[in-house]
Parts: structure tokens; C-alpha cells; sequence
């Protein structure tokens, strides 16, 4: 038996006996992130807000987030902790890999990685002492603002297509310690310029420039286009969202094999009904 195959056959019978999901191989990550619309009542929110100098505030509206199934944001929940977990299984093997960088992504549409992104950036804002800074680098379908409930038109397509400049696109959606790129508007021909000197200075920039500082990538499909690819080259790891009972083995497979040498430092197993 492969090891692929291995790996989802102990992770079908894991999810049959608890809510922990062992994935595949590496440094294995697990977050049964299970449906979390049933859970995410009577909670509590934090509503600190920093002092941003340089970086614009639009205070999101908390409550809303919980229908867009973000909920790191709470106290006292179930799929909250999981993610916990999750963020502190990325810092170590990040840590292990002298990190800083994580690309979330997924074989195909739909499996959850744009939610996955913004739970985990939250998560990582709540631990670290530095700042996250949460890009979405989906340029052919932005949506971590709407998920966020952002106003906002602007984003990583403008700089990229040189009608902006990094700081006037930055967010910070009053959460501690988190500032958010958005995608801006969608581009066709994202893959040319995601490949382009412009984003790899942007990405050494980010990088570089603040050490404590920890960036989370979103993107596109791997199978739907070489966005992912392109971008695997700047980051030191990668995260793969799976479906629960959709993603098929193939397209995983397909997906980790385009992938090859790139960093994955685990599997997140999405929508897991217990
Ligand atoms: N753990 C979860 N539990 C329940 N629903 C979820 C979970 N994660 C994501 N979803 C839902 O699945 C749908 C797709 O999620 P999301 O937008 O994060 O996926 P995506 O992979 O980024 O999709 P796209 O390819 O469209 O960018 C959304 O309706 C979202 O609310
Ligand atoms: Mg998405």
C-alpha cells in the first residue's frame, strides 16, 4: 500500500473513533475542523484594539464572522482550540525550517483554504509577540475580505499592477496584532505576475524587513491554475487543505506530485462531520 493511501486509510478510521485526524506524512498536522455553524454560539469575542500608525483600522463587524465560519476568534470552542493546536504544530515545524512564510492550499475549489487562512492567521495573532500579516493571494477570486467583512476595492493585483504602493493596502481589521493584504481585483493573468520580480522583492521585503513578523499566503487551486506554484517558490511552507469525503486521492495526489520538493509542512483535514 502507498503511503498516500496509508495515510487516508488511518486517517478514515481515526475519524471514525475520535476528533483527531491524522494526515499524511512530514511533520503530520491535525485540525478535524468539523462544521463549525452549530458550535459557534454564546461565545466571547475580543475586541482589543491596537494603535496603528501606518497601517489603516477597519473594525470588523465580530459577530458577522461567525456565518463566515471564522470563529479563532473565540473563547470556550470546540473548533477554536483545534485550530489552536494547529498553530502551534505550524510555529514548531516553521520553527525547525527558520520560517516565517505558509502557503495555504488545496487541489481543487471549495475545500476550505480561504477559511482555513484567515482561522489560522487569527490563531497566530492571539500567540505570537510579533504581527501576522494575512495576504490574499488568490488573485483570480479574492475573497478574504468579504470573509472578514472588509470594505475594501484595493489589493495585492493593484501594487502588482503598479497602481499602488504596499502601506495605502494594508488593513488592519481591529484585531491585535493582525494586518491584512487583500487581493484587490481579480486578474486574469494572475500567474504572470505573481511570478514577476515585483512580488518576489515584495515577498523578501515582508520577509525580511520584520522578523517577528509571520505571513500567511492564500491562493488559488493547485489544480486550477500555476498561481500556487509560482508562489511555493518564496515561502518556507506549505499547508494542504483536504476535504473531508471530497477531496478525491487522485487529485491530492496530482496536486502534492506538481508540488514535489516544495515544503509541506502538513495536511489541515477540512469539514470533518463528527
Ligand atoms: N471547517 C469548515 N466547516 C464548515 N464549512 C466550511 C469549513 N471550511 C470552509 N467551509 C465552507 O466551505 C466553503 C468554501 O470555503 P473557502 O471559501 O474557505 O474555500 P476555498 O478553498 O478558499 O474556496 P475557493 O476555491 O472558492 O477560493 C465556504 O462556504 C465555507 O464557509
Ligand atoms: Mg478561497
Amino acid at each position: 500500500m502507498s503511503k498516500l493511501k496509508k495515510a487516508l486509510e488511518k486517517a478514515k478510521e481515526a475519524r471514525k473513533n475520535s476528533m483527531e485526524v491524522p494526515i499524511i506524512d512530514r511533520e503530520p498536522i491535525f485540525s478535524p475542523l468539523k462544521k463549525l455553524s452549530t458550535i459557534t454560539q454564546g461565545m466571547r469575542f475580543d475586541k482589543v484594539n491596537p494603535t496603528y500608525h501606518h497601517t489603516k483600522v477597519q473594525n470588523i463587524d465580530f459577530e458577522s464572522l461567525e456565518k463566515n465560519k471564522i470563529i479563532s476568534i473565540c473563547h470556550g470552542n470546540e473548533v477554536a482550540d483545534r485550530i489552536k493546536i494547529l498553530r502551534t504544530q505550524i510555529l514548531q515545524s516553521l520553527k525547525k525550517l527558520h520560517g516565517n512564510s505558509l502557503l495555504i492550499a488545496s487541489a481543487n475549489p471549495g475545500e476550505g483554504r480561504t477559511v482555513t487562512a484567515i482561522n489560522l492567521a487569527i490563531a497566530l495573532s492571539q500567540q505570537i509577540d510579533g504581527t501576522v500579516l494575512l495576504v490574499d493571494a488568490d488573485l483570480r477570486k479574492p475573497s478574504v475580505h468579504s470573509l472578514l467583512g472588509l470594505d475594501v476595492e484595493r489589493g495585492l493585483s493593484d501594487y502588482l499592477r503598479r497602481k499602488a504602493e504596499i502601506p495605502e493596502l494594508m488593513i488592519n481589521p481591529g484585531i491585535p496584532r493582525l494586518v491584512v493584504l487583500p487581493g484587490g481585483k481579480p486578474l486574469p493573468n494572475s500567474s504572470e505576475l505573481l511570478g514577476a520580480p515585483q512580488m518576489q522583492y515584495l515577498v523578501q521585503e515582508m520577509k525580511e524587513r520584520y522578523s517577528d513578523r509571520f505571513i500567511i499566503f492564500d491562493s488559488s487551486p493547485i489544480l486550477t491554475s500555476a498561481d500556487p506554484l509560482v508562489l511555493s517558490r518564496f515561502v518556507d511552507g506549505i499547508l494542504m487543505v483536504v476535504e473531508a469525503e471530497k477531496t478525491n486521492k487522485e487529485d491530492l495526489q496530482r496536486a502534492i506530485e506538481l508540488l514535489r520538493d516544495k515544503p509541506i509542512i502538513g495536511t489541515v483535514f477540512n469539514k470533518v462531520k463528527l
